[in-house]
């Protein structure tokens, strides 16, 4: 289909990377809608592995348009060290488009996050600390700078030194810490200018473009459903939109342009940061979960919290996002474990139970799962045979969401993820 969503249906590094690495090979353009340094896709290609924060992943593939949209949040710095670093790789950047209405992370906004994080204490988010929370909120106060302003030298210098003044009032009067000359950075920003230049450009025309001519675009979520500003567990979330429906305003096209919205979703959850997470696994066996699925972050190497599969959760991610597929990745990781607890509902604090995800944060946070228990398969996850419980633990998945898994994750490398239906020319289960 011309426009494809992909979206994760959980707390983000559900494989969306690799999913889309793999879609990539049959879209013309691939194009990421929110979110910042914040995300992390690690792709491996021919024993090569590529760590990408900002940049889409389909840069890897000669001759395919890369899109950074209006709805993201760039660090300057860190995305020219990618450009660079994938320069020095022999993979040409010259197809990446940044959005010129995207805007800066700025050094006081790292700075800022860290501040506010430590003066949280222990109510703290656990954000990645690249400044995203202050990036957006800058932006929606209306004090950002974006992209375009660093085309004129002028404009660049005085929006940094306008912004720079309040900044560090509350850098040094707030937090305590040293402020931020502006003479050096002013300077670095100038230099960074030029490198950004040629890359930016008006992506939602050329979106439109490709649209009009036919081309497949896939439109790429950083994070996931829950972790949306709006519909996920607030306060702790990413301060974007991951949700599909965001894909539109990011980019700067119509929601009617959208064809798919293909979900992403591992065989269990994980969740990195603070917050509630109903079916986390205690003890030994979360260790367990985390060391078999090496569930540790691309951007900030933390360990991430593991849970078995939550499917109240999962259901609440196909109606907000309109997911028309399920790719489940990772069920290689539950081949050793014998009995696979399935969350179906959530008991409230009032007694009831209820198989929808509950509006109200009190009831989110108190909420205890119901499971149904279902057998493991105890065996490899090969093509053929596809083990027949390792079958009912995908469709018991589809049943519960009354969506089709039309892809399923079976291991590290590309050629293990299998298709269920003819969705990309990949090996098939069935
Ligand atoms: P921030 O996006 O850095 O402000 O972090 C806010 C919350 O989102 C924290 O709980 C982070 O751990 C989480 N988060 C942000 N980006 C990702 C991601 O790519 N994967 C998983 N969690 C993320």
């Amino acid at each position: 289909m011309p426009a494809t969503v992909i979206v994760g249906a959980q707390w983000g590094d559900e494989g969306k990377g690799k999913i889309t690495d793999l879609l990539a090979q049959n879209s013309d353009l691939v194009c990421r809608y929110q979110g910042g340094p914040n995300a992390g896709h690690t792709i491996i290609r021919a024993n090569e592995r590529y760590a990408l924060h900002q940049i889409p992943s389909g840069i890897l593939y000669p001759g395919k348009g890369c899109v950074i949209g209006a709805g993201c949040v760039v660090d300057p710095e860190q995305l020219v060290a990618e450009i660079d670093e994938l320069e020095a790789r022999g993979i040409s950047t010259s197809a990446l488009a940044l959005s010129g209405n995207a805007h800066l992370i700025m050094p006081w906004h790292v700075a800022l996050d860290s501040a506010s994080e430590l003066r949280l204490g222990r109510l703290q988010i656990g954000t990645t600390r690249r400044g995203i929370g202050p990036a957006y909120a800058d932006k929606a106060a209306r004090l950002g700078i974006r992209v375009q302003d660093v085309l004129d030298e002028k404009i660049l210098r005085q929006k940094i030194a306008v912004a720079l003044g309040e900044k560090n009032l509350v850098l040094e009067r707030v937090h305590g810490m040293s402020p931020i000359e502006l003479g050096p950075l002013a300077s670095r920003m100038v230099e960074l200018a030029e490198r950004l230049r040629p890359y930016i450009s008006d992506t939602s025309l050329l979106v439109d473009r490709a649209l009009r001519d036919g081309k497949r675009v896939l439109l790429e979520g950083a994070q996931g459903t829950l972790l949306d500003l709006d519909h996920g567990t607030y306060p702790f979330v990413t301060s974007s939109s991951p949700i599909a429906g965001a894909a539109a305003t990011g980019i700067g096209i119509g929601p009617t342009r959208i064809d798919e919205v293909l979900g992403i979703a591992k065989a269990y959850v994980t969740r990195v940061g603070e917050g509630p997470f109903p079916t986390e696994i205690e003890g030994a066996d979360q260790v367990r979960m985390r060391e078999l699925g090496g569930e540790y972050g691309t951007t900030t190497g933390r360990g991430r919290r593991c849970g078995w599969l939550d499917l109240v959760a999962l259901r609440f991610a196909v109606r907000v996002n309109g997911i028309t597929s399920l790719a489940l990745t990772k069920l290689d990781v539950l081949s050793s474990i014998e009995a696979l607890p399935v969350c179906v509902a959530y008991q409230l604090p009032d007694g009831t139970e209820t198989t929808e995800f509950p509006a109200h944060q009190s009831d989110f946070h108190h909420a205890r799962p119901v499971y149904e228990t279902l057998a493991g398969w105890l065996e490899p996850l090969g093509p053929d045979p596809f083990p027949a419980r390792a079958r009912e633990y995908v469709e018991y998945i589809e049943r519960a969401i009354e969506v089709e898994v039309s892809l399923v994750g079976t291991g590290a490398e590309r050629d293990r993820v299998l298709s269920r239906h003819p969705l990309a020319a990949l090996p098939r289960v069935a």
